[in-house]
């Protein structure tokens, strides 16, 4: 999604800073950029697609020594990817950039209409910025004239704003859509992220929706609604600028996904010493009878994997569904209900308002949550980190690793506080659990044989994924990795549903990729399997090694270790991403930043 930044004090070379920041942003999505500096005159350059294109325009620009600069990568909502409708827009005395979505546009364009403004975009960011202009004609002071703006937006906004009557400053409030302030020695900065400003400082300050922040190049002020001061904490970024280099690594998803081995250790070391440290380290879940988990894509498919381990391993049931059905829908719950919502980047706009309903209905909550102090983790009764560190490909898969270890750890958890495992048994399945980061990185390595398997689908147009229970829910993760990065239509299929339709799709040639981990439902899989190798699939397997199975035709078998059922889920996640990958990497695809997507969904 959209993602702004903005500079306000002494650089040497503004220019190529905010390009440079604009890049630490690609990874959230876009399909156009721009940027607007001040130099005694406001310079603004806008343009279609890659960063690159806004680089090449703005050689032909001349830039003198600035202070004072804003910038923006579009993920078009409003109006197509074009030039005119990027950001930052300008009406009058007002230059800004905008994360979010005005709801109430349409109407505010019609009343600034009648008063003689023109627009020229199809954007509601040119709305905002016009109203602000319109607003600044009665109000001298721009903070006020930032709040009194507030009272008209319905929607969801992180703006950077510069007015022409003082080039001293930079403006910008938020509400609903992520903005931080990051704190340097002689400049300050507002960004849609960390990621844009640790090049700089690691010094930051969060902001809540509705506060305005007015920077000038050696001094935070920030203001509430009420025009008080309001204090900040003043936080620091734990990771280090090299976790968002790719490293040697040819791309982001690549080196992401060798990074699991080592933060899937770290993170579970802190809860599987023993038993009484799970149980210590683990929020007491112990009174509920009924839980709901609420995410989007990826998250939501984790989640999927945390029913079938939470049912089957802690005897409670569990519904998912996805934020931005569960938000608008009628839920059933009660005072035992916990609902627990998944999310890499915090910052999902459907999950946020799908937590913020049920924290209205006062039900319990917590959160599964990547980034530090974001706001899902703020807002959540409880929260959970996976501490996987930055993810800068568009496609998880660190997160959604991390994520299903943290549901399996809450299974054993609620399974032992509630009596269906015993002591002896948790214990054995958290022996087992120190030695799945060592089997992660060994299938890590058998990057070759994933070769082999992509061959055999890059030319594809289709692509089914069969699983049943919880394998199943891995085919969804499967199929969603492959179609986002490589654009080959997927799905993912129940292995015994395939007959009430969708076997009409397969035909000669065809590839089935069928998942078996367990052994009571692997027979069940390989004879669905077979009745599309009858009409003419490629089957593709992957497998666990203890199965025992009577493979009469030829097919490529991807096979790994047998662990504790629990546990398997985590292992089976690796060859379905390093085959999405090299798929990807085969068929030439932008792999990190595929078309249309974004990392951290901002709107609804
Ligand atoms: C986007 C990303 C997915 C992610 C989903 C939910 O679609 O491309 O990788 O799973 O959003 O994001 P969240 O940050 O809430 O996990």
């Amino acid at each position: 999604m959209c993602g702004i930044v903005g500079y306000i004090g002494k650089k040497c070379d503004l220019k190529k800073d905010l390009i440079n920041d604009l890049k630490t942003l690609e990874y959230r999505g876009y399909d156009s950029s721009g940027i607007a500096i001040y130099d005694g005159n406001m310079k603004i350059v806008k343009t279609k697609g890659k960063i690159e294109n806004l680089e090449a325009s703005l050689k032909n620009v001349d830039i003198a020594n600035s202070q004072l600069g804003i910038a923006h990568t579009r993920w078009a909502t409003h109006g197509e990817a074009n030039d005119i409708n990027s950001h930052p827009h300008r009406v009058g005395c007002v230059t800004l950039v905008h994360n979010g979505i005005i709801e109430n546009y349409v109407e505010l364009k019609e009343k600034l209409i009648k008063k003689g403004y023109h627009f020229v975009s199809d954007t509601d960011t040119e709305v905002i910025t016009a109203l602000l202009d319109d607003i600044k004609k009665s109000e001298e002071d721009n903070v006020k004239a930032i709040n009194k703006m507030t009272l008209e937006l319905e929607g969801s906004y992180a703006l950077g704003i510069i007015f022409d009557d003082d080039y001293d400053h930079l403006y910008a409030i938020r509400k609903d859509s992520p903005l931080i302030v990051g704190i340097c020695n002689g400049c300050n900065l507002i960004a849609s992220d960390v990621t844009a400003i640790i090049e700089h400082t690691k010094k930051y300050m969060l902001i809540n929706d509705y506060e305005i922040v007015k920077l000038s190049k050696d001094k935070v002020e920030i203001f509430d609604r009420n025009l008080k001061n309001v204090k900040k904490d003043i936080l620091e970024v734990s990771w280090d600028i090299n976790q968002a280099k790719k490293n040697g690594f040819s791309h982001f998803m690549l080196k992401e996904i060798h990074d699991e081995p080592t933060v899937l250790k770290d993170t579970i070391s802190e809860y599987i010493k023993d038993v009484n440290t799970l149980i210590n380290k683990m929020p007491d879940l112990s009174k509920y009878n009924k839980i709901h988990i609420v995410a989007c894509g990826s998250a939501m498919h984790a989640g999927l994997v945390g029913k079938s381990v939470i049912e089957e391993y802690a005897n409670i049931p569990v519904t998912v569904e996805l934020a931005s059905e569960y938000r608008y829908k009628k839920n059933f719950y009660d005072k035992k209900t916990l609902v627990i919502f998944i999310s890499q980047s915090g910052e999902t706009a459907d999950t946020i308002a799908a937590l913020r309903n049920v924290k209205k209905d006062k039900i319990d909550t917590l959160a599964i949550v990547n980034v530090v102090g974001s706001t899902i983790a703020r807002e959540a009764d409880r929260v959970l980190y996976i501490r996987a560190g930055v993810e800068i490909a568009v496609a998880t898969t660190k997160a959604y690793m991390l994520q299903v270890a943290m549901l399996i750890l809450i299974a054993l958890n609620i399974a032992y506080v509630n009596k269906s495992m015993n002591e002896e048994e948790v214990s054995k399945v958290l022996k087992e659990f120190k030695k799945i980061p060592k089997f992660v990185n060994e299938i890590i390595l058998r990057e070759k044989e994933c070769f082999e398997i992509a061959k055999e689908i890059s030319s594809q147009e289709d692509v089914f994924f069969l699983g049943r229970g919880v394998d199943y829910a891995l085919s969804m993760e499967g199929s969603l990795k492959l179609k986002e990065i490589s654009y080959i239509h997927s799905e993912a299929y129940p292995a015994g549903e395939l007959k009430h339709g969708t076997i009409s799709l397969i035909e000669d040639g065809t590839v089935v990729i069928g998942i078996m981990s367990k052994d009571k439902l692997a027979p069940k899989l390989l004879s669905n399997v077979k009745e599309t190798l009858a009409r003419g699939a490629k089957i593709l397997i992957i497998m666990t090694e203890d199965l025992d199975m009577d493979f009469d035709f030829d097919c490529h078998k991807f096979v790994i270790n047998k662990v504790n059922d629990i546990l398997q889920p985590i292992l089976i996640v690796v060859p379905l991403q390093l085959i999405a990958f090299e798929v990807a990497r085969q068929r030439g695809c932008d792999i990190d930043k595929p078309r249309n997507l974004a990392k951290s969904v901002t709107v609804e």
